[in-house]
């Protein structure tokens, strides 16, 4: 609740425009009490950067990152709090040179029945991550599997190693994707490819990947997270309201038409204009000078 009436607080000029989020699972309804610690979480690193950014790191080494339901508990909370953090202009998220994650946890599904999956919605909350305002990066080294291509895809943005290897491989274990595989894919990459890696659980190499666009750039492997960061910090050092419009309404595209879309992002350009720093930014061009943004 206080995570609720802390986000509506903090969204006075999107609150103006419809509300884009996918429908779903309302985020309000998962936020849990809020502090400040990340000590405790025992597979995730998160750590904040200088430059405003903050830097996730998908932490379980023997299981190849499988994204087992501690794990997502874990990253939900935290990026709910890096959220609402004024300090975060945006987060990148990563994992071993190995892999950014091999899949959901297949020990844990193993032996769950229709019941249990159904009752719980199993996988609905991992969508949280693909509803915060700040802006994600997905810093993909190693495999990224079945939920692992699929975490990657909530992201905002996918930047990759030259040895990644994305896949929907859920074919193989009897099952489909079931966080989204179907549906991002192919908006990603075309029906095509998308069906290839959904009925066959090929993999697609990070050059394929990029070539496609579900990547937007591929650096050396070592290079990986640095270069995240550097882009993450190129988007914190802009104004993180404006930030978080344009993401919305990039995001907007998912849900809309093209008419409704182009007119939900009119009113957003136009809610730009509510705001201290876009004056700034337009003033700080005419005095040909740089501009301070105070993120309001
Ligand atoms: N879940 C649980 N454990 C996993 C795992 C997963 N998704 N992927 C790897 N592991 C574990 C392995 O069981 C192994 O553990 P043990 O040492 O205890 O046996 C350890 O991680 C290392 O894995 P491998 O020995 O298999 O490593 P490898 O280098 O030989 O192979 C791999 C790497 C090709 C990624 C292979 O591990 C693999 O195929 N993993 C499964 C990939 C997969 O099918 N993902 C989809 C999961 S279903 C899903 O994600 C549904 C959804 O939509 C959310």
């Amino acid at each position: 609740m206080l995570a609720a009436t802390a986000r509506l607080a903090r969204r006075p000029v999107q609150a103006l425009a419809k509300d884009a989020r996918a429908p779903g699972v309302a985020l309000s309804s998962t936020v849990r009490q809020l502090s400040t610690d990340f000590s405790s979480y025992e597979n995730i690193k998160v750590e904040k950067k200088e430059g405003r950014v903050a830097l996730i790191e998908l932490y379980r080494p023997k299981a190849l990152n499988a994204l087992c339901t501690p794990l997502i508990n874990e990253l939900n909370d935290a990026t709910e709090k890096l959220d609402l953090d004024a300090d975060v202009g945006a987060i990148v998220i990563t994992g071993s040179e190995k892999a950014f994650a091999a899949g959901a946890d297949i020990k844990e599904m193993q032996s769950k029945e229709y019941i249990n999956a159904y009752t719980t919605n199993m996988f609905a909350n991992w969508a949280n991550l693909s509803k915060i305002q700040t802006p994600t990066i997905a810093a993909v080294n190693g495999f990224a599997l079945g939920g692992g291509c699929e975490l990657a895809m909530l992201c905002d943005i996918i930047l990759a190693g030259e040895k990644a290897k994305f896949g929907q491989p859920e074919i193989k274990l009897g099952t489909i994707p079931g966080c989204g595989g179907t549906q991002r894919l192919i908006r990603a990459v075309g029906k095509s490819k998308a069906m290839e890696l959904v009925l066959t659980g090929n993999m697609m190499s990070a050059q394929e990947a990029e070539a496609k666009g579900l990547v937007a750039r591929i650096y050396p492997v070592e290079d990986l997270v640095d270069e995240a960061l550097k882009m993450a910090r190129q988007i914190s050092s802009f104004s993180k309201p404006i930030v978080q419009m344009a993401k919305e309404a990039v995001n907007a595209s998912y849900e809309m038409s093209l008419e409704e879309g182009c007119r939900f992002e009119r009113r957003i350009f136009h809610s730009t204009f509510s705001t201290e720093d876009r004056l700034e930014g337009m003033t700080a061009f005419v005095e040909k000078r740089d501009p301070t943004f105070k993120h309001k």
